[in-house]
């Protein structure tokens, strides 16, 4: 099948409105993002971007913000004269929610079109009980409606708490929004390495034919961190490992690694696919929930060689059974996965900080000493690479085999670093949701989380307990299906020994 791309390069017009211009991801990453951007000329030459925000601000003290923000994140110094360009795409209006006619205001400020393009992209950078009202007020001042101009809204994550919210949320947006103007955001669909895994899949005719039940004994899909929870002690207590990096970031990678060829490359070729594969994921039997999800919090521990304190202790309330660990075991019910065992997991605190793709074979036709399984792995960060581990005689006069390592970087040196808001931005600007989620994606996404979320909520026993800084807890291994699986703990070579 030829494929064809998904956007060219053209970009209409436009004007950038975010709310929340002041806030943490629009210092951190919207704005030095627009401006790595137009530093390599892929930003529209008449795009504005009309920060909207509570407060009076004069724009010669919102430029100098900016420039705070990218001197804070461009340590080493930028080009003076790609600043100059970008500084004067920015505009600042004040939309106190003190004043019913700010929407009004916001509307006739919009409408100097000498100034701003009239197709208008809105970056909802702004707290999630926000976005359906933000939503409401433009659509209420005509501020949504596609006639001439596109008019596209990005809701930041999270999409939702659990699927009633999140269909909440969705039904207050479609009042005012066809789907094809929202676009939420997952930030890994943004990344290079995320993208990598369907590209992997399928432009290699070695991979693609072995890629289903008949040679795949499990496919492991982790992430973990050494971190902690930081300061967000009390963000983290309300949401839980499931929530913040299962439901979305994991899921996602998993429809990538477990999709089918999608009909085309287009953005709904792509999603399609993702959706049809997330809803083939069987529910989780809540009576079963110990055979099929596991979860734990970090204990004090050591961590690169410093005591660092167990999450009860940071969080300051013992009675807490939010898991700083989870690990769930899916199957996905078509022919291409029946029967093989996806184990999924995230943690904070752990011995490394890794994300990856790893999947073993089954046992090989010829079995000639203990020798292991194939593996291949797909590192996603922090290295962008894929391996495969496969046996060969080890030189001598007897017949014995050994593991040895094949390691291809997916990244090189001189390859560009793009940060996934910079790829996401861009995407909005060409009108390609391909790397958004639909609708779909995010109820089966909670679909599937949700029981799980219920059931460890209201299970109070206390939560089994891991030290910071060692590796998955051994209780964890409840989930396997087989008794020679065993979590996968590096991506090196020697990293498939049971831990
Ligand atoms: N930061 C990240 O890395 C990150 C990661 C994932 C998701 N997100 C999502 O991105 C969005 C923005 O995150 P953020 O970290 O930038 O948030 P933030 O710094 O807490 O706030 C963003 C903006 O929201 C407005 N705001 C804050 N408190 C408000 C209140 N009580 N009433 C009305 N407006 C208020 C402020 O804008 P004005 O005062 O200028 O109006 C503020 O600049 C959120 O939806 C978050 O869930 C962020």
């Amino acid at each position: 099948m030829t494929q064809t791309l998904a956007a060219s390069n053209d970009i209409d017009p436009c004007t950038l409105v975010l709310f929340g211009a002041s806030g943490n991801l629009a210092r951190v990453k919207l704005y030095p993002g627009l401006f790595r951007l137009d530093s390599i000329g892929r930003l529209p030459a008449d795009l504005k971007i009309l920060a909207v925000g509570r407060q009076e601000v004069t724009l010669e003290a919102w430029r100098a913000d900016i420039k705070s923000m990218l001197d804070a994140k461009f340590k080493k110094g930028y080009d003076a004269a790609a600043f100059e360009r970008f500084i004067a795409r920015n505009y600042y209006h004040a939309n106190p929610p003190t004043d019913p006619d700010a929407f009004i205001k916001l509307k006739n400020t919009l409408s100097n079109d000498a100034i701003f393009p009239q197709n208008l992209a809105y970056f909802l950078s702004v707290r999630p009980v926000d976005f359906a009202p933000v939503v409401e007020s433009l659509a209420k001042v005509g501020l949504t409606q596609e006639d001439k101009f596109w008019r596209r809204v990005v809701v930041e994550k999270p999409f939702g708490t659990d699927l009633a919210s999140a269909k909440e949320l969705q039904s207050g947006l479609t009042k005012n929004l066809k789907e094809s103007q929202i676009y939420r955001i997952d930030h890994y669909l943004g990344k290079s390495a995320l993208q990598n895994i369907l590209l992997q899949r399928f432009t290699n005719t070695i991979l693609e034919p072995i890629w289903n039940n008949q040679y795949i004994d499990h496919v492991q899909i982790t992430n973990t961190e050494m971190l902690g929870v930081g300061d967000r002690t009390q963000f983290y207590d309300s949401t839980g490992a499931l929530r913040d990096m299962i439901q979305s970031h994991i899921l996602q990678t998993l429809a990538l690694t477990a999709m089918e060829l999608p009909k085309d490359l287009t953005p709904d070729g792509v999603r399609d696919a993702k959706i049809k594969v997330l809803e083939q994921i069987r529910p989780i039997p809540v009576d079963e929930l110990n055979k099929h999800a596991f979860r734990a919090q970090y204990a004090a521990g050591k961590v690169n060689g410093e005591k660092v304190p167990g999450y009860l202790e940071e969080l300051g309330n013992k009675d807490s059974v939010v898991e700083t660990y989870a690990a769930l075991k899916l199957f996905i019910d078509n022919p291409r996965w029946k029967g093989v065992p996806f184990y999924i997991r995230t943690a904070k605190r752990l011995h490394e900080a890794d994300t990856r793709i790893s999947i073993r074979f089954k046992k090989a036709p010829l079995q000639v000493n203990e020798q292991d399984q194939n593996w291949l792995i797909i590192g996603i960060q922090p290295r962008e690479c894929i391996k495969m581990e496969i046996q060969a005689k080890v030189p001598g006069l007897d017949i014995n085999t050994r593991t040895i390592q094949l390691d291809a970087a997916n990244r090189l040196a001189e390859d560009d670093t793009v940060d996934a808001y910079e790829a996401l931005l861009l995407n909005l600007m060409q009108g390609d949701n391909s790397n958004y989620l639909h609708i779909s994606e995010a109820e089966a996404q909670w679909r599937l989380v949700d029981p799980v979320v219920k059931a460890w909520a209201a299970d109070k026993t206390p939560v089994h307990q891991y030290p910071a800084g060692s590796s998955d807890p051994e209780a964890s291994k409840v989930i396997f299906e087989a008794e020679d699986q065993f979590w996968r703990y590096s991506i090196e070579l020697g990293g498939d020994k049971p831990n």
